[in-house]
């Protein structure tokens, strides 16, 4: 085991939760309407409970569910409706229009306020975070608490072979390839630490904020543990991380490193890093972030409203993404779930998650109309994907049965075709990603997708996590003289 420590003290690891009173009051308070489900045996909970350590899983080992309930507010006094009496459910008032109306205005007119950084109060800045924007639907968390860069708002391409227009003709190579008229790829390589884990980060680090942690703690494979010091850098908490040793992309470890994380390399794969920080969360009481926990699955709902943002609110028919611990599957379902109930939209997507062949525990249980559950001891050159024992299964499951979706498995080489051709059409993305476009050609070719079919499919890393796989390599320029006549040469031959 190597250990690696700047910043912090070393003894400054054990959480002291929400001992400060006024603290837990205003924390209680702002959390009244939030519980959570266990997803196994429906067991309910509170969203926060004062003097004992957060709870990540049920009594019977379940994994949990945020529910929110979207109630009335306390202060009668208003006397402008607040937007919590839009998203009463429960109402039995004729006078209170339709929910859905009424949020896609409000988050539209704070999408249209351009960020002014020097001027801007803080309130302008969440209004310009692709999470908080939406913030009714994420967290109701008191706003000083909240520690965001901010996030999000990430470019959704339109690359299909209609909907690509003439000045990107390299873009629409991606639609020729998949084989559709009309396809968006939503780059989620382009929020602030290069992936979309940036969005669960954000609620994540403002609960452990929330509850006066001083240390945060997750596994991973690069992606979580450079966003997860990056928000713990920012509010001035330690982050420790625990990496696969020999797993994890150079570029992703020195940016944990640079950031000022703890990081512990292990003897084990992504897996065993998972199941060892749970328990060293537990006894050390080190606030864990990993998709465990069910706060982070509630900020990466906002891929899944940032995209019907951009559709102007229509759900296009099919939502592919690449599915290792099954976090976002979960989390965008969700979104569209909820999005569906509030009647921001009509209808709800059909999901597709793609798995790496050699990572396909999901798979093999969808194959089986998800009779079992399976775990596999997993291989993948795509890293970020390279999990045998998804911590989201049920929830994700849920997301697959509902929208009538589907799960798809692709080998490393259609992986790797596939990001040669993001890649060279300009956009570029990590390994685990391109099983997203991998999936759509595989799925359009047997014509379970429609070629006239609109499709969204995610792009979860940025490139440059990964400079080794899929990268053109003993090819970086030809060294010439500095002279017109030496590039002539080559450019000419
Ligand atoms: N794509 C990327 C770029 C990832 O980093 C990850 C997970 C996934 C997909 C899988 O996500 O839960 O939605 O199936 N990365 C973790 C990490 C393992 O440690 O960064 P999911």
């Amino acid at each position: 085991m190597k250990t690696n420590s700047t910043g912090h003290q070393p003894g400054q690891v054990k959480n002291s939760h929400l001992t400060n009173n006024a603290q837990a009051a205003e924390a209680v308070e702002a959390l009244s309407t939030v519980s959570l489900r266990c997803v196994e045996c429906a067991a309910l909970y509170p969203g926060i409970e004062v003097g004992a350590s957060p709870r990540y899983r049920c009594d019977c080992g379940g994994v949990l569910d945020v529910e929110t309930k979207f109630s009335r507010p306390r202060s009668q006094s208003q006397t402008t409706p607040s937007l919590n009496e839009y998203l009463n459910f429960e109402t039995d008032s004729d006078q209170v229009p339709p929910a859905g109306a009424k949020l896609r205005q409000i988050f539209d007119e704070r999408a249209s306020i351009p960020p002014i950084w020097s001027t801007s109060a803080d309130k302008l800045l969440l209004d310009h975070s692709g999470v908080w924007r939406y913030r009714e639907l994420i967290l109701p968390a008191p706003e000083q608490y909240i520690v965001s860069r901010p996030e999000g708002n990430t470019t959704l391409y339109p690359v299909g072979m209609e909907n690509c227009g003439p000045s990107r003709v390299g873009h629409r190579q991606i639609g020729i390839y998949a084989g559709l008229e009309r396809l968006f790829l939503k780059h989620e390589g382009e929020n602030p630490t290069g992936s979309f884990k940036d969005r669960g980060m954000t609620v994540g680090v403002t609960m452990a904020r929330l509850l006066g942690a001083q240390a945060v703690a997750c596994a991973s494979t690069g992606n979580t543990s450079a966003s997860l010091a990056s928000y713990a850098a920012q509010a001035g908490m330690r982050g420790i991380v625990f990496l696969p040793a020999g797993n994890v992309a150079g570029g992703k470890l020195a940016q944990t490193l640079a950031y000022g994380a703890t990081t512990i390399q292990i003897d084990g794969d992504f897996d065993a890093a998972m199941q060892l920080v749970e328990q060293v969360c537990a006894e050390l009481d080190i606030y864990l972030l990993n998709s465990l926990n069910p706060f982070r699955v509630e900020g990466q709902k906002a891929i899944g409203f940032e995209i019907l943002q951009q559709l102007d609110w229509q759900p296009p028919d099919w939502l592919v993404l690449p599915a290792g611990n099954l976090g976002n599957t979960s989390a965008i379902g969700k979104a569209f779930r909820q999005a569906y109930e509030l009647s921001l939209i009509s209808h709800i997507p059909r999901f597709a998650s793609i798995q790496a062949e050699g990572a396909n525990p999901f798979y093999r249980s969808f194959k089986q109309g998800f009779a079992r559950r399976e775990h596999v001891q997993a291989h993948t050159v795509a890293s970020a994907i390279k999990i045998g024992n998804p911590v989201s299964y049920t929830r994700a499951r849920r997301v697959i049965e509902e929208s009538d979706g589907i799960v798809e498995e692709v080998t490393d080489e259609e992986i790797l075709a596939a990001k040669r051709v993001i890649d060279c059409a300009g956009i570029g993305c990590e390994p685990a990603s391109a099983a997203t476009l991998a999936g759509i050609r595989k799925l359009v070719g047997r014509g379970v997708i429609k070629r006239d079919e609109r499709v969204v499919g995610i792009l979860t890393g940025n490139l440059l996590k990964d400079s080794i796989t899929g990268i053109p390599q003993g090819n970086d320029g030809t060294m010439v003289e500095a002279t017109i006549d030496a590039v002539r040469k080559v450019l000419l031959a």
